[in-house]
């Protein structure tokens, strides 16, 4: 954090993203329509990497020698320690692989262009500590067979060059014979790519001759480095343009497997100063800006390799051409086998059908969208939409489509749980079953009561993106249960507020409160304190009460209430990453009796994608720039224990859906 701003080199990774306070105002992920506008280079492949019928992936003359030699393998000794963030399966099909080249936690390298460092102390600071983060995590998350040496991203030949040899049977067929004058460099969509991360160019003046003028020198690259994330701080034209964008990314560059090498992440300047700013919203937006310039990106799913039928990541895949396709009820999805098992898996059902579900809202009647369906995925860190960072998972499905580029391993034993959905069946989510009453996650009319996580009161609420389904969302104000301090002096509803507290579906009233008990009162969300006694098993506390069972599924009364309280099912006391921002560990507990029994650890601070200590360290090692990293590491501690994170955020893509979404659905 101590670098001279202009060397500022970290580890970091790409983001599209928007957020929104207002969860009305939907907010546009632009990634597709920023990636439409990015110059991609693309590596020709190299024929020992896959079949020599291999396509070219993109009819560019870019037959120099390849820049990155990602391709190759590390020596043999260099194995060993970062295996040991791996699951015990992974590390025994990785021992059976040939001995290079084991798949290592992706380097990524962060430069940040000295046109974005005009930002105060404090915005720097913030803007640092969330993208180490988001750096961090998902190095954690994927391997891949490293770059071996510095990594040098190659010149577009089409820019720098005026004439080629086209003639396929001189020497210097797909040279430059002829430079282009007005050639000046490269650029990263609005970044400038340095000369010293660019390979150098020479000019071939004669057909058949080896000899050649030098265009440009070659730059030393940068070591260390699979990935080289462009990270600017600007207020750009797209920032100013679309409202409530936090951040766009796009891919710059890919290697002879097509896996992107390069990217950029605009991170727009005004989200780093408001007063709503959130570090774990932040660094869910940095990962899914990331995940999209990794490869979740519609126009990378057709270079997707499948490398089944090969031990090492990378090396002798064949490409799995298109993996999209449109399912019986025209959704599109994704094939492919990762995907599917995972969304099987998730959705407890053997259905062949059940691809990977994208968006259609703005997509191209029948196109396809770098994002998820929200309808079926939602709470996922790549669906359009992202909410409150409490209810935000870097989900298995979404890990599967990484594994599935072919480009890394993917520890998916560490994905979060996704409660949405798990479960449900094939029929999860489609527009035939949302709108009646027949899924727990959907819900009618427009009423208050509990988002699915039960860690937020809601209301009953649609969006464009669920197409006229409704959901349960976490109201403005006031609505997360684990805040102390949040709700009112009214008790007569025997509400309690505090890290154990979660929401519930209730009518209870005090029996003293005459007026209420005359009339009656609805059910809605209320926020009681729970404890667990066992897998979907808790005890239920209401403001003056004993701790009462609650039966999944049943409903209780409390002793001096009138009404009942509902029990939900299958929502608590069993998933043991959904909790409370981990830092709100409470520091007043109400009472001796709340300390929940130590059974499941439903309310404690536990995060599987917390990098294990090992890997941490271990992918530290590895950038050059470590001290620095751990610097920012403890500013991001210091920052989590500030956060809390109630700004609403919303992703989307921007294309034409296919179903118009009624605006209002009261009825149903
Ligand atoms: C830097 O910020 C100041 C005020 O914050 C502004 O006036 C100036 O134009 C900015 N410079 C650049 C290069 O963005
Ligand atoms: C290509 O080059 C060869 C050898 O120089 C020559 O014989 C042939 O005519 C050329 N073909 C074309 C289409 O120019
Ligand atoms: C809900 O939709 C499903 C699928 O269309 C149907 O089988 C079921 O009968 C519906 N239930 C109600 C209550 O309408
Ligand atoms: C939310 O905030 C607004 C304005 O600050 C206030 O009028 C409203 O009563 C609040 N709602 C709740 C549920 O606290
Ligand atoms: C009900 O009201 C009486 C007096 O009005 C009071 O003594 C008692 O504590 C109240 N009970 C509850 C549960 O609030
Ligand atoms: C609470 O709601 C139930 C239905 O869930 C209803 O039968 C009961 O009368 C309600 N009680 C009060 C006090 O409103
Ligand atoms: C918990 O209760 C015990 C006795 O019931 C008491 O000695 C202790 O101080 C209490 N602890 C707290 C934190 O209130
Ligand atoms: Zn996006």
């Amino acid at each position: 954090m101590v670098l001279p701003p202009s060397q500022r080199l970290w580890v970091g990774m790409l983001v599209v993203l928007v957020v929104t306070e207002l969860p009305e105002a939907l907010q546009k992920c632009i990634f597709d329509e920023v990636q439409a506008q990015a110059r991609v280079v693309r590596a020709a492949p190299k024929h020992p990497d896959g079949p020599p019928n291999e396509r070219r992936l993109r009819a560019q003359a870019d037959q120099e020698p390849p820049l990155t030699s990602g391709q190759q393998t590390n020596p043999p000794g260099r194995r060993a320690s970062p295996l040991r963030g791996l699951t015990v399966t992974q590390t025994r099909s990785l021992r059976k692989m040939a001995a290079p080249a084991s798949p290592q936690p992706i380097r990524i390298r962060t430069w940040t262009p000295t046109e974005s460092n005009n930002l105060s102390e404090a915005e720097k600071e913030k803007l640092e500590a969330a993208v180490e983060e988001a750096v961090r995590m998902v190095s954690s998350l994927l391997s891949v067979s490293r770059v071996e040496g510095p990594l040098l991203l190659r010149r577009d030949i089409n820019k720098y060059c005026k004439f080629l040899w086209r003639n396929s049977s001189i020497a210097n067929y797909n040279r430059c014979g002829r430079a282009n004058h007005n050639y000046r460099t490269e650029r990263c969509l609005d970044v400038t790519i340095p000369d010293d991360h660019l390979a150098g160019c020479d000019i071939y003046t004669e057909a058949d001759s080896p000899r050649r003028t030098e265009l440009r020198p070659g730059g030393a690259g940068l070591p260390s480095t699979d990935y080289l994330l462009y990270l600017h701080v600007q207020a750009t034209d797209k920032c100013r343009a679309e409202p409530n964008v936090l951040a766009y990314a796009a891919h710059c560059q890919t290697d002879t497997r097509g896996r992107p090498v390069a990217g950029v992440v605009v991170i727009c300047r005004d989200g780093l100063s408001g007063a709503t700013y959130s570090h774990q919203a932040t660094v869910q937006t940095v990962i899914h800006e990331l995940f999209h310039a990794l490869g979740f990106s519609k126009d990378l799913f057709h270079t997707w390799r499948d490398c089944s039928s090969n031990s090492q990541v990378g090396a002798g895949c064949s490409p799995r051409g298109k993996v999209t396709h449109s399912d019986g009820s025209a959704q599109v999805r994704i094939y492919t086998p990762s995907v599917i098992s995972a969304l099987q898996r998730h959705l407890a059902s053997a259905d062949p059908e059940l691809g990977g579900p994208l968006e259609n809202l703005h997509a191209p009647s029948g196109g396809v969208s770098s994002h998820w369906e929200s309808r079926l995925l939602q709470g996922s860190i790549m669906a359009a939409v992202l909410g409150d960072s409490t209810t935000v998972r870097i989900d298995r499905v979404t890990l599967a489509a990484l594994q599935d580029t072919g480009w890394y391993t993917v520890d998916l034993s560490r994905a979060q749980s996704l409660v949405w959905g798990d479960g449900a069946g094939a029929m999860f989510g489609s527009l035939a079953t949302c709108r009646n009453k027949s899924s727990a996650f959907f819900c009618t009319g427009s009423g208050f009561g509990c988002h699915y996580l039960h860690l937020h009161k809601g209301e009953c609420q649609t969006d464009q993106y669920l197409e006229g389904c409704r959901v349960y969302k976490p109201l403005k104000n006031e609505s997360e249960c684990w805040k102390e301090g949040n709700g009112r002096e009214e008790d007569w509803s025997g509400e309690i507020f505090g890290f154990h507290s979660r929401c519930f579906f209730s009518n209870l009233t005090r029996q003293n409160r005459s007026e209420v008990l005359l009339s009656g009162s609805s059910v809605e969300g209320r926020c009681y304190r729970h404890r667990c006694s066992g897998a979907n098993r808790y005890q239920v506390q209401v403001s003056g009460s004993e701790w009462v069972d609650c039966t999944a599924g049943d409903t209780i009364q409390i002793k001096g209430y009138q009404g009942l309280v509902h029990c939900p099912d299958g929502r608590l006391c069993l998933y043991a990453d959904i909790t409370p921002p981990s830092d709100l560990v409470p520091t007043f507990p109400a009472s001796n009796a709340s300390d929940p029994p130590e059974t499941l650890p439903s309310a404690q601070s536990w995060s599987p994608l917390r990098p294990p200590a090992e890997l941490t360290a271990a992918s530290a090692l590895c950038v050059t720039a470590a001290a620095c990293l751990l610097a920012a590491a403890a500013a991001a501690a210091c920052l989590l224990a500030a956060a809390v994170c109630v700004s609403y955020r919303k992703c989307c893509s921007c294309r034409v859906r296919i179903h118009s979404a009624p605006e209002d659905h009261t009825d149903l």
